[in-house]
């Protein structure tokens, strides 16, 4: 059965009907520390959630642990949950994976709804199923394939993100019009980011900022892209929901990028998901002109966007065997073979593509040079 993704206009009513589908005998909400102070008050006075029972754990990549899995199956138990309880996931990718993998397997699964509050989870993360935690210095390495019941993505919670969230969402945007068609990249390429984000100062909350019009304005084209991104992924993980073929599709730039952000994490020196995916991105369109004939206009078109945007990757040359080595841990190796999602043209997709070592090393250096 397809996942629901509901596009909001009315969050506490589409919520309402989430959790009226199932009827719960008891319902949970999983937040972290920055959510739970953010995105919380948005819907704590709803009427669907006055039972809820609150969950908290750490914020950031750095607490997708097997501890904090244990200590949400540990208030699942204390709190009474069953079979036929109910967990909602408010919080940004790394709540949304950790809290549907903990619905999964938490008395062998329990039915769960994700409400992404970052750019990131909504275009990417809490659609298409994958759960999972994060294991020895690897990024998702222990998770399963499970849908939420629904999916209620209310961009209202952009609101609350600050300039490197927006843009680390953003990345995953990008490499949705990259592998769809050039209409889309486009339109990405155009809209002008860094009226959001300059605009921004620190995490704001959602209240803070309502009065202001001109920053509405720029939400408003935002959400727009978000729903045509969000159709993107919706569209492939329908036509392969468990990744043994066009799904590879969306790994365009991870498996560089997954490299650059298991180093950053274990030299702690964690850096956003979508930054390592926005240089891994710069590196596998590299290869893609090299190896595929990917056209150079819109190669140097997206990494001049990258480069204006994320700036510089922090790279050492002697970090590269060991990126390398990162590499050979990738999810989509097979048979110790790593496999590469290319680019012939924007939305033209070479999966399962075998990249030389020296290559990969030369996009690196294209990397580091600029
Ligand atoms: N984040 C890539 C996928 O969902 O397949």
């Amino acid at each position: 059965m397809a996942q629901d993704v509901i596009i909001s206009k009315n969050l506490q009513a589409e919520l309402s009907d989430a959790i009226g589908r199932i009827s719960p005998d008891r319902l949970f909400v999983l937040t972290d520390t920055t959510t739970l102070s953010l995105c919380w008050p948005v819907v704590q006075d709803f009427a669907c959630l006055r039972e809820a029972r609150m969950i908290t754990i750490g914020a950031t990549d750095e607490a997708k642990t097997l501890e904090s899995l244990a200590d949400v199956w540990t208030a699942l138990g204390e709190g009474g949950a069953t079979r036929h309880s109910m967990l909602i996931n408010l919080g940004g990718g790394m709540i949304t994976d950790l809290g549907g993998f903990a619905a999964s397997t938490f008395k062998r699964g329990i039915a769960f709804v994700n409400v992404p509050t970052t750019l990131l989870a909504m275009v990417d993360a809490s659609v298409g199923g994958k759960t999972g935690i994060n294991f020895r210095g690897l990024k998702n390495e222990i998770g399963v394939f499970n849908e939420a019941e629904t999916v209620v993505l209310d961009t209202h919670f952009l609101r609350t993100l600050d300039s490197h969230n927006i843009l680390s969402g953003y990345a995953e945007m990008l490499k949705h019009g990259l592998i769809s068609n050039r209409q889309h990249w486009t339109e990405l390429l155009r809209f002008d980011i860094s009226a959001i984000c300059s605009q921004i100062g620190t995490v704001g909350g959602p209240d803070c900022v309502e009065d202001q019009p001109d920053r509405s304005e720029h939400y408003t084209s935002l959400a727009h892209l978000v729903a045509e991104s969000v159709a993107v992924k919706e569209r492939i993980v329908a036509e392969d929901p468990h990744e043994q073929g066009i799904r590879k599709a969306l790994n365009l730039g991870h498996t560089i990028g997954h490299a650059f952000e298991s180093l950053a994490l274990v030299n702690n020196r964690p850096i956003l998901h979508g930054y390592a995916v926005a240089w891994g991105m710069v590196c596998e369109l590299y290869l893609s002109v090299k190896l595929m004939g990917f056209p150079k206009d819109a190669f140097y078109k997206t990494v001049g966007f990258i480069g204006d945007n994320y700036g510089r990757m922090p790279l050492d040359c002697r970090d590269y065997d060991r990126l390398f080595e990162l590499m050979t841990h990738d999810k989509k190796n097979v048979a110790g073979r790593m496999n590469f999602t290319l680019l012939a043209d924007i939305g033209d997709i070479r999966i399962n593509q075998q990249v030389t070592k020296d290559d990969i090393f030369e996009a690196l250096d294209y990397l580091r040079e600029g």
